[in-house]
């Protein structure tokens, strides 16, 4: 009796140490394997120009103040857009002024330092005429648009039909490369694939 209770002690110290590691693993496991590939979609930057339909210039990100007369080339006009998820929402920073476009609750286009908020995001529509617009993925039907002159539109007075919201991505002088987009997303998709067939010691 004496032995077998030994055994139970054991056995019950021994599982509970086990299932204590194998949680711990556990968590590794789940931060290792959501995190990152998570982090990864989160990190897909790419760096482009925007040109706009109205100015046949480029939008650029002067700091607080943005318009879309900016030359091919442009210091300004070097855009580096973050995409937020495998979906079409960015986030765009001017990359020698480091301030991102946003929309505030007035419809106003603004240069911000700071481009976590849910006004810094857009949402990348291409349409039919192969023109890409960006929403407001706070402020649904707002669009980034751009009179003749240049000036930033109110989100509230844009509708999706407007050239002043039509753009297209470019890369500098002049380039345009509607290529890239797929294969950047190729480029990620093996990369993602691989973390995650990366062979895990602690794998159980
Ligand atoms: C998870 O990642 C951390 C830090 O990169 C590493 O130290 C740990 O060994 C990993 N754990 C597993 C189970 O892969
Ligand atoms: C859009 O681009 C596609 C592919 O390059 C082309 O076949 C089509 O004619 C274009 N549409 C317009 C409206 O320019
Ligand atoms: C463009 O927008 C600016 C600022 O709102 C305005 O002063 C200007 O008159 C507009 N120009 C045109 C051609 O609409």
């Amino acid at each position: 009796v004496f032995l077998s209770f030994f055994l139970f002690l054991h056995l019950c110290v021994s599982l509970s140490l086990e299932s204590q590691q194998s949680s711990a693993d556990f968590r590794f496991y789940i931060e290792n394997h959501t995190r990152n590939p998570d982090d990864l979609s989160r990190k897909q930057v790419r760096i482009y120009q925007l040109y706009s339909r109205t100015t046949g210039k480029h939008v650029q990100i002067l700091g607080k103040k943005i318009n879309a007369n900016g030359d091919d080339g442009g210091k300004y006009a070097l855009l580096v857009v973050e995409t937020e998820t495998f979906g079409s929402h960015v986030r765009i920073k001017g990359k020698e002024s480091e301030h991102y476009i946003c929309m505030n609750k007035k419809g106003k286009v603004v240069g911000r330092p700071d481009g976590r908020k849910q006004e810094c995001v857009f949402i990348e529509e291409f349409l039919e005429n192969n023109y890409t617009a960006l929403v407001s993925a706070k402020y649904k039907g707002w669009y980034l648009g751009f009179n003749r002159t240049g000036q930033p539109k109110k989100g509230s007075r844009t509708t999706q039909r407007q050239q002043e919201v039509h753009f297209m991505k470019r890369q500098p002088m002049g380039r345009v490369d509607p290529l890239e987009e797929f294969r950047f997303t190729t480029v990620t998709k093996r990369t993602r694939r691989a973390r995650r067939l990366k062979p895990n010691p602690k794998k159980n």
